[in-house]
């Protein structure tokens, strides 16, 4: 599973590296995480409060005394909301609070009161990290569970070069992604189509759709999230490869993608066919550049492309196989039917247009299985991804165990 819609309680302690948790809250909320975050004061001499409100779209606790905010989430309630409890930068001098069980200011209180996994990320100078108290005290931190984070080592705001940089924003999020990775699809093979495919008419011209193949490429990374092997086919999209997706596959027309998938899921247990496949191909493509033919109008033959989870379905042994449906209208009607008629045993099925399905952010699915169905309402396309694959492996245990 994916950290959309986690929720990460972010503790910035005083240090340089202040900064750098700005950049963090981006970064998370970029995966749709949810974060609050906790300053401590001596945080508030690097970056503001305004700042960290504006990049978390939450308001900031600062003080354990603060009226409003305890109104508002009372520390208790913000320790019992929080999943997990990231502090970064620690401090040497939160560190040493942690360690012994200080309650005298918000941070410390909250970590006491919450069940949630606590990861420290230390930034301090070096010559302070080295220090034996420095360590002892992690040394504490780290038998009652608490996970350290780095530091890095190198050049260091001081001036100094050694051990005690902060690790950067895309390592400290790779850590939280890491720790929501769950055992699902743990030791699956599963192949994603994802995007449009090309027919090519000419050197220049061809037949495609309006998939932007972000729903496919979500979905692949939820899976691998999920602990899955997955190999993404992709047709022609401009997207970067999802972390921890283990191979992709690049091809451009439907009769590529077919040979592709027949390939890839020899061995696989599950397949996702996420792609918008086109239906038609040019019966032959022009090997020159066709000419304008003023006035004369041009028609072109078209010949089908092989179905290719018709195909798979036919395999002994097959994939569990979810396809997708994207309909203008009658979604219920038409995905049922898809169902059946291409022997799947899940289809999502969505409605184009109204600022959902091809091209757009969000998504709103239906899935339908032999037997029962359930509708993902409105949500950005990663987290509808996540519920899916959520969905799929419910579905995928009840049928093979
Ligand atoms: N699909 C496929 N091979 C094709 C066409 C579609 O595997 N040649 C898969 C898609 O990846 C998707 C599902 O079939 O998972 C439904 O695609 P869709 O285009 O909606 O279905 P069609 O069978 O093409 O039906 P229609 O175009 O008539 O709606």
């Amino acid at each position: 599973m994916s950290i959309a819609q986690r929720r990460i309680l972010l503790a910035v302690t005083g240090g340089i590296a202040a900064y750098k948790a700005c950049e963090l809250v981006r970064r998370l909320r970029d995966l749709d995480a949810h974060v609050r975050v906790v300053m401590t004061e001596g945080a508030t001499h690097f970056v503001t409060a305004t700042t960290f409100q504006a990049l978390s779209g939450e308001p900031v606790r600062i003080s354990l005394w603060d009226e409003h905010g305890e109104a508002a989430m009372g520390h208790i309630e913000l320790a019992k909301w929080a999943e997990r409890i990231l502090i970064a930068p620690a401090s040497a001098d939160t560190i040493a609070r942690l360690a012994n069980g200080f309650a005298n200011d918000l941070l410390s209180t909250v970590c006491l009161a919450s069940a949630a996994p606590v990861y420290v990320a230390p930034a301090m100078n070096q010559q302070m990290w080295a220090h034996p108290a420095v360590q002892a005290n992690m040394e504490t931190l780290r038998r009652r569970g608490v996970i350290q984070l780095g530091p890095d080592s190198g050049d260091q705001a001081c001036g100094d070069i050694g051990s005690g940089r902060m690790l950067e924003a895309l390592e400290l999020r790779e850590a939280m992604v890491a720790s929501f990775v769950d055992e699902r699809l743990r030791d699956l093979k599963v192949v994603v189509t994802a995007g449009p495919t090309y027919e090519d008419i000419d050197p220049v011209r061809f037949i495609g759709n309006r998939s932007s193949g972000k729903m496919g490429f979500a979905v692949a990374e939820a899976a691998a999230y999920a602990g899955a092997e997955v190999t993404l086919i992709a047709g022609p999209v401009g997207l970067a490869t999802p972390p921890r997706v283990a191979r992709r596959i690049d091809v451009r027309s439907a009769a590529q993608m077919h040979d592709a998938v027949l390939e890839a899921t020899a061995q696989a247990d599950i397949y996702i066919g996420a792609a918008a496949v086109g239906d038609y191909r040019p019966a032959t493509v022009a090997g020159q550049k066709l000419k304008k033919r003023d006035g004369k109008g041009l028609t072109l033959e078209l010949s089908e492309n092989p179905d290719i989870l018709a195909d798979l379905s036919q395999r002994s042994p097959k994939p569990f196989l979810l396809g997708f449906a994207a309909e203008t209208h009658d979604v219920a009607v038409y995905a049922q039917d898809k169902l059946k008629r291409k022997g799947l045993d899940m289809i999502a099925a969505n409605q184009v247009g109204g600022g959902l399905g091809f091209e757009a952010e969000d998504n709103a699915l239906s899935l339908f299985w032999p037997g029962g169905e359930e509708a993902l309402p409105r949500a950005s396309k990663r987290t509808l991804a996540q519920q899916l694959i959520v969905k799929l492996a419910e579905r995928y245990r009840a049928q093979r165990g």
